[in-house]
């Protein structure tokens, strides 16, 4: 029960800090929410009318609470020092160097957080794993804060965040769990009992699962695997469909009428793209290896390598279809955002793509509703990995920026292009006046529709050559 007034502080205020936050303050009026950062700039957007992510339904939540319970702040050290309850959602991004680079993850932002949290505390805290972390970071973190302490208990809970992006406000606000791990001990205990009645303020008992720590910060690992290794079990079907024949929806669709199957999350696609399913498996695997399991390394190291492949095939095709060469050609993007209803570019196959057709000296004309031109030439003038390290941003290769525009619609960018891809599933795409595209583009023209969102048959009925994932030509 809601009895005791809990303050809860949220260090990082990111995708996942910002609206899970926002949401705790939504349906627990009485306690008070504190999201802190140290980039000035989110938190300056965080308490403006554009905040700095776009999630449907997000500002309606923000509206409601921002100045009565729920606080953006940089002031770190006083919302954390006054807390109860601290949640940890920094970013845990693949490490760039050193032992298990490429790999492993890298917590430096977690250790500084648990080291401010060490010198600023004066009273008994829980803090809570929000980030995606790798298994026994628990026992690392507890060695951080209990070495600095001066007679101060903390309790280390793990409570990982499995909500999409472009559905974080529905997924929060009915999730198909809540998981929250934590010491077997008595005060272990209680801490769980603590943030389980935060959940209970929206969260049906049945669904609030409390497990040892290992097997929290495991299972979110595990559910992102097996998530991911979904969409590569269908992509590597869509190049077989392609080379017999077979269609991939159709496949799909049979396949997953199979009540131990079930049908979502079995859509073949230019390959998967956001921040943490290739960062998380990547964590995996190496997590196997330093444990002696090479064979189950090498297992899930499949489901990236297959993203890899089915994102390679995707530009090949372009290619070939072209005639072999896209040099000097036009070619318009739909779509950069890794989904839709998200203005999120990170790991998105967007940039794999155009990486692609830009080494191939294409000109690309980039259209995506929501994503910035900004952003997209810095995505595409950033080495692999960098993304998510914000300190070292790369600067922007001049060369590459020459064969890139962004256009503010789909017209714009198809008009004079030889060439059409769609890269993101934006329903925006699906009611293009393909007529008035056509007759805009120099013939013959293509469309290579990595999400398979037109009606392939329409488009060829107009006039167009049409590619779809894992569907007859
Ligand atoms: P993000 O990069 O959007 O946000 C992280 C924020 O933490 C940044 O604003 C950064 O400035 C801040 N930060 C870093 N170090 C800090 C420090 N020492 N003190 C204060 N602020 C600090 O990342 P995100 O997408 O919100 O992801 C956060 C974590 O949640 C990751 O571990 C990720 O794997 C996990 N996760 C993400 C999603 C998602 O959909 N994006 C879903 C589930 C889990
Ligand atoms: C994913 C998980 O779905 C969340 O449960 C998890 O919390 C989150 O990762 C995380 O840990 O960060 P997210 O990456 O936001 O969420 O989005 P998804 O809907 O999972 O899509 C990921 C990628 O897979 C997208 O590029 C999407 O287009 C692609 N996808 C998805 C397919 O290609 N086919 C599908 O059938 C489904």
């Amino acid at each position: 029960s809601p009895a005791k007034m809990v303050k809860i502080c949220c260090i990082g205020a990111g995708y996942v800090g910002g609206p899970t936050m926002a949401v705790i303050a939504l349906k627990c009026p009485s306690i008070e929410v504190a999201v802190v950062d140290i980039s000035v700039s989110r938190i300056t957007a965080w308490n403006s009318d554009q905040l700095p992510i776009y999630e449907p339904g997000l500002d309606d939540v923000v509206k409601s609470c921002r100045g009565k319970n729920l606080f953006f702040s940089t002031d770190v050290e006083k919302h954390v020092a006054e807390a109860d309850i601290i949640f940890v959602s920094v970013n845990t991004p693949t490490k760039t160097r050193g032992l298990g680079a490429g790999k492993a993850a890298d917590l430096t932002y977690w250790e500084s957080a648990a080291r401010m949290i060490a010198d600023v505390s004066k009273s008994d805290k829980i803090v809570v794993e929000k980030s995606t972390v790798p298994v026994k970071t628990a026992e690392a973190i507890e060695k951080i804060l209990t070495h600095n302490s001066k007679g101060i208990n903390y309790q280390i809970l793990s409570n990982p965040e499995f909500l999409a992006e472009g559905t974080a406000i529905d997924d929060l606000f009915a999730p198909d769990r809540v998981l929250i791990g934590g010491r077997e001990t008595p005060e272990g205990q209680k801490a769980i009992q603590t943030l389980k009645n935060v959940y209970a303020n929206w969260v049906p008992e049945e669904r609030i699962i409390c497990t040892n720590l290992w097997s929290a910060e495991l299972s979110k690992l595990a559910a992102n695997a097996f998530l991911a290794q979904r969409i590569s079990s269908v992509n590597a079907m869509s190049a077989l469909c392609e080379a017999t024949g077979a269609d991939v929806a159709e496949v799909s669709h049979a396949v997953g009428k199979d009540s131990r199957i079930g049908p979502k999350f079995l859509n073949a696609s230019v390959g998967f793209g956001g921040s943490c399913f290739q960062k998380d498996i990547l964590n995996l695997v190496y997590i196997c290896e330093c444990n002696g399991l090479p064979e189950v390394a090498n297992y899930w190291k499949q489901v990236i390598k297959v993203n890899d492949y089915q994102k390679s095939r995707f530009v090949n095709r372009i290619v070939s279809s072209m005639f072999n060469t896209v040099s000097g050609k036009k070619i318009a993007i739909l779509g950069f955002a890794f989904k839709k209803d998200t203005g999120d570019t990170r790991e998105t196959p967007a940039i794999d793509v155009c990486k692609g057709l830009l080494g191939d000296n294409a000109h690309l004309r980039i259209y995506d509703p929501q994503v910035t031109e900004d952003q997209i030439q810095k995505d595409l003038s950033m080495n692999k990995f960098d993304w998510d390290h914000p300190v070292h941003l790369q600067p922007i290769n001049p060369s590459s920026v020459n064969q890139v525009s962004v256009e503010a619609d789909a017209y714009a960018a198809a008009k004079g292009a030889h060439g059409l891809c769609i890269l993101t599933e934006w329903d925006e795409f699906k009611t293009l006046d393909y007529r008035k595209i056509y007759e805009s583009m120099p013939k013959p023209a293509f469309v290579f529709d990595g999400r398979n969102v037109v009606k392939a048959d329409e488009l060829r009925e107009i006039g167009f050559v049409v590619y779809s994932i894992g569907k007859p030509l």
